[in-house]
This record gives C-alpha cells, structure tokens and sequence, in this order.
C-alpha cells in the first residue's frame, strides 16, 4: 500500500503541475494582453506610464520578469536580460508561449506583437515571462492535501481487508474446532454446513480419511491374519510339548518341555492381544447407551472363578445410581478383563481384588479396580498404558500391552485412564468415562442386559 502510495504521489504531482501550468499560462498570455492594451491606451509616447511600470516592476520574489522592445529603437522598458528567443511574434496573432532560460533558471515566457501606436511602421515585441517557482508551489499544495485523504483512504481499505479476512476465517474455524475434537476418528466430514469455497478442502481430506481408513483395515486384516495363523500352530506346539513331557523319563527333558509349554502359551497370549489392540484402534465408535450398573455384575461374575482358583477375594462395589454411558460393549467387557487379569496376576493369594462403579460426579463415571498386590512404584506409573511395557519385577506371562489396550478403549469413549496406590495396598487403575443424561438417548439403541 505504500509503495502505491508513492506511486500515486508522483502521478497526483505530474497532473497537478499540468493543471497548474495550464492556469498559469493563460495568467501569462493575459498578463501580456494587458500590458500590449495600456502601451495602446496610456502610453501617447511608446512608453508605459510611471504606475504601470512600478506595477509591472513589484516583484518581490524576483521571479516575474517583462520587456517591450521596439524593432526600431530596441529595449524600450523591463529587462535586457530576458532574451528575446524564437521567432518575432505578428502583430494581431494570439500570444504565444515558450519556455526558456536565463542564468540558468527555467523561465515560463508569453509573447505578443502590437503596432506602436505612435509610429504605425514600428511593432513592439512584449514579452513577460515568469520562474516556474509558483506552478511548483500550487502541485506541491495540492499533493499535500491530497496526501491525507490517501493515507485516510488506506486506512479504510486496510481496515475493510482486515474485517473480511477475519469474517472469511471465521467461516473455518468450527469445521477446525470439530476436527481438533477428533482423535482416531477418521469419519468423512459432515460438510452440510460447511462454506461452498471449503468444500473441495473438506473432500479431499475425506478422501485422505477414506485412504487411511483403507491402510488401517488392511492392517488389521493382516494382524488378524497373522494372529489366526500363528494359533492353530501353537496350540498345536504346546499339545505335542505336553504329550512329550508326559512321555519323557529325564527330569531335565520333563523341566525344558514344560517351560516350551509356557512360551507357547505366552506366545498365544502376544497374538491375541496384539489383534485386540489393532482392534482397539482400528475399530470405528459403534456407541451405544448402557447402563454399567447392571452390566457389570455381570461381567465380573464370570471372572469369579479364576479368582477362586487363585484364592483371591473378588469383589464389586457398585452404586444404586443409575450409570448410563454411551458405549462400545464389547470394548468395555475387554477392558474390564485385562484390568482384572492384571490385579488376578499380581495380587498374591489370599488377597484381594475390587471392582467399583462410581456414579457420584454428575457428568463422569469412574470404574475402578484395585488389588491388594505389590502394585506399581510411582516413578513408573505414568509409563503404564505405553505398548510392551512391563515393569521389571512383574509377574510372568505377560506381553505388556494390556493396558494400552484398555487406554485406546478408553480413549474412544472419551474418557481418561489414571493409575494411582490402591488403598487395598495395590495398584487402583480408575477408568472416568463421560455419563449420559437423561433424554441424550435418542437414536441410539438401548442394552440393559449382559450379553452373557
Ligand atoms: N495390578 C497390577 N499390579 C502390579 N503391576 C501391574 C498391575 N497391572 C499392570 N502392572 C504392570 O504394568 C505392566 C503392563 O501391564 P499390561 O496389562 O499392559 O501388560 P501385561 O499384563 O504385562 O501383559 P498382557 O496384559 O498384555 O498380557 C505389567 O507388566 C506390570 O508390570
Ligand atoms: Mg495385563
């Protein structure tokens, strides 16, 4: 905008000195019709009155110069410096104007011939002429006016650009609030209010979304695979190593078969979870409104018989409140299960585990289970939940990524996972997830049972 400022200042001087120059040069011609009018009128003798000539010769600046020469008796009155260049004008012509020099300052001149009045045989040239100082002043005067209208006007302008650009990205800015709110959804966008002039941007990041959604199917439909054909051998590997092992007559052979019997069942245990866990983060929300309270006696029921095996008092604690939730059943019910698998395996017989459900936070849900093992040391609590972690001196047979498992389930419900010292003297894993009102239930299916 400056550098058109400036522009604009060098064109408005340029057309302001022209328009001056036009005023000043009719000023000029009529300056020298004046002066041929009183040498004809007032002047009996060819020369100009005494008033006339103080008049003619008041100049402060030293810029307005005049001469009468006579073809007969040359310079009557004015200036013998004021060269008389060009042609002799004709008597009776208009006054004809030119430009010209004297001690090197650019004059501005206008000519005109008359007759002398006194001597019809003579012709006086009369020439006035002026510096172009003035012309210069008037362009600058109206440049300078004119300058703080521009700079007004810019201002304008600038203002105008600014509230259009904030306008127009307004328009952005709940299409980036909704996907900033995503975490692995890669749902196509719901554009029915999105700008016409964003639609080509939202549909290629839908096609973006659609690619990746391609990639991650595949990539569990590889896991999966992948899981499915690593168990037929080795559920197969751990038969024969138990076969064997009962055959075998050296304690040695009998000691290295059983322990190939447990790295197998380890070994199945990492494909399985690792098809949860792509499952976990590939499966799309499939939500639907549950209520906790009733489902979960349910879901830790069926755990209550590895803990009897183990001796270990498994308990639920769960709230009278109503524990509505929007959310993926099977997800949940797997989470539940590691969560109680990890408190099975490390609390030490004779301990105890509890399951809670707590509904006492108007717009949260907590579901809760402790132990009363070793639990975790507080330095590495916030690295449960990272895949293949295992604290060093954890119990054997686990591959580490239970708990991310139950972080991505989490996650896709919205809510968060915490990991703190059980008051049982264990680990307390608190899962809070978001609860549903009454009357946020329509168009969701409703489950009030367990699938069991
Ligand atoms: N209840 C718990 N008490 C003590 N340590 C735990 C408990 N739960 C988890 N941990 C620690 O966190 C680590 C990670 O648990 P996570 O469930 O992710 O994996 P894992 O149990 O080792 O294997 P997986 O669950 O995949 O079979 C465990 O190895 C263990 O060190
Ligand atoms: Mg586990």
């Amino acid at each position: 905008m400056l550098a058109l400022l400036l522009v604009d200042a060098v064109v408005t001087y340029a057309v302001s000195l022209a328009y001056s120059n036009r005023v000043h040069d009719r000023d000029l011609a009529d300056d020298a019709v004046t002066l041929a009018t009183m040498l004809r009128t007032q002047s009996p003798h060819g020369d100009i009155s005494s008033q006339a000539r103080f008049l003619l010769e008041y100049d402060p600046d030293g810029r307005d110069y005049f001469s009468i020469r006579s073809s007969n008796r040359g310079l009557i009155a004015g200036s013998r410096h004021l060269p008389p260049a060009g042609k002799p004008a004709l008597p009776g012509s208009p006054p004809r104007l030119y430009d010209v020099r004297l001690n090197h300052t650019p004059l501005r001149a206008a000519r005109l011939a008359v007759l002398d009045p006194n001597n019809r045989h003579d012709i006086l040239q009369i020439t006035v002429a002026e510096s172009l100082h003035s012309r210069h002043v008037v362009a600058r005067q109206i440049l300078l006016m004119s300058i703080p209208l521009q700079l007004g006007l810019i201002g304008a302008l600038l203002a105008l650009v600014w509230i259009g650009v904030r306008y127009g990205l307004r328009v952005i800015e709940p299409l980036t609030a909704k996907l900033a709110r995503r975490e692995h959804d890669l749902s196509p966008i719901d554009d029915h209010d999105v700008p016409v002039e964003l639609l080509p941007l939202t549909r290629t990041i839908d096609a973006l979304f659609a690619r990746l959604r391609e990639v991650l199917a595949q990539q569990e439909r590889f896991i999966a695979d992948a899981a499915h054909q690593l168990r037929t051998p080795l559920a197969g590997l751990r038969l024969q190593a138990e076969r064997a092992a009962r055959f075998a007559i050296d304690p040695r052979a009998v000691d290295a078969l059983q322990h190939i019997e447990r790295l197998t069942e380890r070994a199945a245990r990492a494909s399985a979870q690792l098809l949860s866990l792509t499952r976990a983060q590939s499966r799309p929300r499939e939500l639907q409104a549950l209520d906790l309270g009733i489902l979960l006696p349910a879901w830790v029921g069926q755990r209550v018989y590895d803990a009897i095996a183990q001796n270990i008092d498994l308990g639920l604690e769960t709230t009278d409140e109503p524990a509505w939730l929007l959310g993926d059943t099977h997800g949940l019910e797997e989470a539940l299960n590691n969560l109680i698998d990890n408190a099975l395996r490390h609390t030490p017989s004779g301990g105890t585990v509890t399951v809670g459900l707590g509904a006492d936070s108007p717009d949260w849900l907590s579901l809760r289970v402790d132990d009363s093992g070793p639990g975790v040391p507080d330095e590495l609590l916030p690295r449960l939940g990272e895949r293949f972690f295992r604290a060093p001196d954890a119990a054997e047979g686990g591959t580490g990524l239970g708990l991310a498992i139950v972080q991505r389930i989490t996650d896709k419900h919205g809510g968060t996972l915490q990991f703190s010292r059980s008051t049982l003297g264990g680990l307390a894993v608190i899962m809070r997830l978001p609860r549903l009102h009454a009357g946020e239930t329509t168009g969701t299916s409703v489950v009030t049972h367990a699938n069991a």
